[in-house]
């Protein structure tokens, strides 16, 4: 093949694709072009470049040279079409939006129930002039358990009924072969608290007499979740010290509560029990329909509990609750299984 008729078989090509390119009017075409003209397996520059090998020797430099120069002038064409077509189609987009449509509404999302019915409870016990006490999740053992009069013995403090925390101090007595309790497992001063009764002995030891607090928050116990347990659940706690606290004081201001939580006249009643940090000590009972359903604790303060945080037991009297959140909740709302709170389920979350 002569060099003349190779360049001019190229030229031809390259003028032909530039026409080809410039008058593609979508983004297939111009491909389905692309592939024709510029095909790496049988495009037609490919089949051009074949002539180069039948080319004699000495015209084979300036015959590749053109070649190169051929296949770049198609590029910039291509280039060319593939940029008028972008910006067409943008333009084209533009041009069809609807002001007029109807937006499609973001999802907007809203605070958990219990989060709301802690803010609920918090609202109601603020009404009845008491504030809000905090306190750690992460407690030792004086606060959840020896000032609140509970010994050493006292099986509430099983390591199994307990999220004791491994910490680098107890590893590191571990490993020496020390601190461990009689059933072998390791006796740790820091534990999750197993309830919010901790806020009572932090508020007392922080502040003098009168105190008027509820505390409410997430407490821990290793139970097997089931409808009615869960290993982490929330607690209303409440504490009130004065002189001459009574009783009565205490069903009244749980009678109140339940009357406006529940938002209707509540009956509530006390069956004697026992706490270590209560003397007398009552499980709490709410009317509910033809029924009673349990609430939770309470009682007239131990006289040790005010020892422990130096209150002088015949100055002062008071009373506490500890009710749970979840319950609360349940029962206003019906739910049968407070697993159904944790799930993070849409179709129940919704609902609230
Ligand atoms: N802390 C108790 C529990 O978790 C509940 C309780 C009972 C709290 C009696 C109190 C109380 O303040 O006086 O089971």
């Amino acid at each position: 093949m002569a060099l003349d008729e190779f360049v001019a078989e190229l030229d031809q090509l390259a003028e032909e694709a530039a026409d080809s390119f410039s008058l593609a009017s979508d983004a297939s075409m111009l491909e389905d072009l692309r592939v024709q003209i510029l095909g790496a397996k049988s495009g037609q520059l490919k089949s051009a470049q074949k002539g180069l090998g039948k080319m004699p020797p000495a015209d084979k430099p300036l015959a590749g040279k053109h070649f190169n120069q051929t296949k770049q002038r198609i590029e910039e064409a291509y280039a060319l079409a593939q940029g008028r077509l972008d910006s067409a189609s943008s333009t084209q987009d533009a041009s069809c939006f609807d002001a007029t449509e109807p937006g499609s509404r973001p999802r907007i999302g809203h605070l958990h129930p219990i989060t709301q019915t802690v803010q609920e409870l918090k609202d109601i016990f603020g009404r009845l002039g008491f504030s809000v006490a905090e306190g750690p999740e992460i407690e030792d053992e004086r606060h959840n358990f020896d000032a609140l009069n509970i010994d050493r013995s006292h099986p509430a403090r099983d390591p199994l009924d307990n999220f004791y925390l491994q910490t680098a101090c107890t590893a590191a007595a571990s490993s020496k072969g020390e601190g461990e309790v009689s059933d072998g497992r390791l006796e740790s001063p820091w534990l999750l608290r197993s309830q919010t009764s901790t806020v009572q002995i932090r508020v007392m030891e922080e502040n003098p007499p009168p105190i008027r607090i509820v505390s409410l928050g997430r407490v821990y116990r290793p139970d097997t979740a089931d409808a009615t347990h869960y290993p982490m659940f929330h607690q209303i706690e409440g504490l009130l010290v004065d002189t001459d606290v009574t009783m009565a004081d205490l069903k009244t201001v749980l009678r109140i509560f339940c009357s406006s939580y529940l938002g209707e006249e509540v009956h509530v009643r006390f069956r004697p029990s026992f706490f270590p940090f209560t003397e007398p000590s009552v499980e709490v009972d709410m009317q509910w329909g033809d029924g009673w359903v349990e609430m939770g604790g309470a009682g007239m303060v131990d006289p040790n509990v005010f020892r422990a945080v130096g209150y002088d037991p015949d100055k002062v009297t008071g009373f506490a609750f500890g009710l749970g959140v979840e319950r609360l909740c349940a029962r206003r709302f019906g739910i049968t299984d407070i697993r159904e709170f944790f799930k993070n389920d849409i179709r129940f979350l919704d609902q609230f």
